[in-house]
């Protein structure tokens, strides 16, 4: 497997895994380029990214919302539906597999993502969500959960698992008919924070803690364009941490020591497994 990778890369993979087991507290961001090898689209990537076809200010913002509900419920419907079938790829297991090993060897990996999907959890990863989750709703008024089981993912497996033959049902999953809040009215939202939102605050604070108090604090496939959570790094880095940033592409990150030039889902295992020789 290692034959996949450069000889530089391997190097640096080495170098990384054997500074990554020195250390205790190691806190990751990943962002969407870490779903982009289990087929969801990222949102800044050239062509393919969702805002080179969409214009994020007329689907991810409250006035879009208020100016427009129906086109923004549709289309985060439509984004459901995308990301449904999609499961998680050798960078999230990775992950998933080095958060478990890290506990029993006494290092704490904190797993903070940028992503709505749920392809950590998948993983089995324990993770802090920054920008919300897709499978959730609320309501726009009264802020209140709504749990419309017409819309959720678990909903979708269940009738996945029914007789084929049984088409009815499915198509009512990703229904583009807009909601209303049972206790206000209001229209039902994507749990999802848009730009100008604030973050839910007990997933900022778990993550700028982890950020302030890591030893290394490792980027995964975020273009680090996005506030708050680009400044996680630098967060860290003030106190003192080393940065790994894991991208096929360049960012404007400029506090890095390591940089990974591969994508994830090809460096991550190669890491863990570096890793969990050093660990054994
Ligand atoms: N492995 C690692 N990185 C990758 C891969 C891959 N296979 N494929 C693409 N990338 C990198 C790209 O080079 C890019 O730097 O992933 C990054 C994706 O960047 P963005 O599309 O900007 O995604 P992200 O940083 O997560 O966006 C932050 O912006 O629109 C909002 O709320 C949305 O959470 C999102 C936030």
């Amino acid at each position: 497997m290692l034959a996949e990778l450069s000889s530089e890369l391997i190097v640096e993979v080495q170098r990384t895994a054997k500074l990554l087991v020195a250390k205790q507290r190691i806190c990751v961001l990943t962002g969407a380029g870490v779903s982009a090898e289990s087929g969801i689209p990222t949102f800044r990537d050239k062509q393919t990214g969702l805002w080179s076809q969409y214009r994020a200010e007329d689907l991810a913002t409250c006035t879009a919302f208020a100016r427009d509900p129906q086109l923004v419920w549709s289309w985060y419907q439509w984004g459901r539906q995308l990301v449904s079938d999609k499961t998680p790829n050798p960078a999230h297991h990775a992950l998933a597999q080095w958060q478990q090993h890290a506990g029993l060897k006494n290092q704490q990996l904190t797993i903070v993502t940028q992503n709505v999907d749920d392809l950590h959890e998948q993983a089995d990863s324990t993770v802090t969500h920054l920008h919300g989750h897709l499978w959730r709703n609320r309501c726009s008024q009264c802020d209140m959960p709504h749990n419309g089981v017409s819309n959720s993912k678990s909903f979708n497996r269940v009738t996945s698992n029914r007789n084929s033959s049984d088409n009815s049902s499915t198509a009512h999953n990703y229904n583009e008919k807009l909601l209303n809040c049972t206790d206000c009215g209001g229209y039902i939202r994507p749990d999802i924070v848009w730009f100008g939102e604030s973050l839910p605050s007990e997933a900022w604070q778990t993550a700028e803690n982890a950020a302030a108090n890591c030893e290394v604090f490792i980027s995964i496939g975020t273009s680090s364009l996005v506030y708050p959570a680009a400044g996680l790094a630098q967060i860290a880095k003030q106190n003192g941490a080393k940065i790994i940033e894991i991208n096929p592409n360049p960012t404007p990150n400029t506090v890095v020591d390591i940089t990974l030039v591969a994508n994830a889902g090809v460096v991550m295992p190669q890491l863990f497994s570096q890793i969990s020789v050093l660990l054994s």
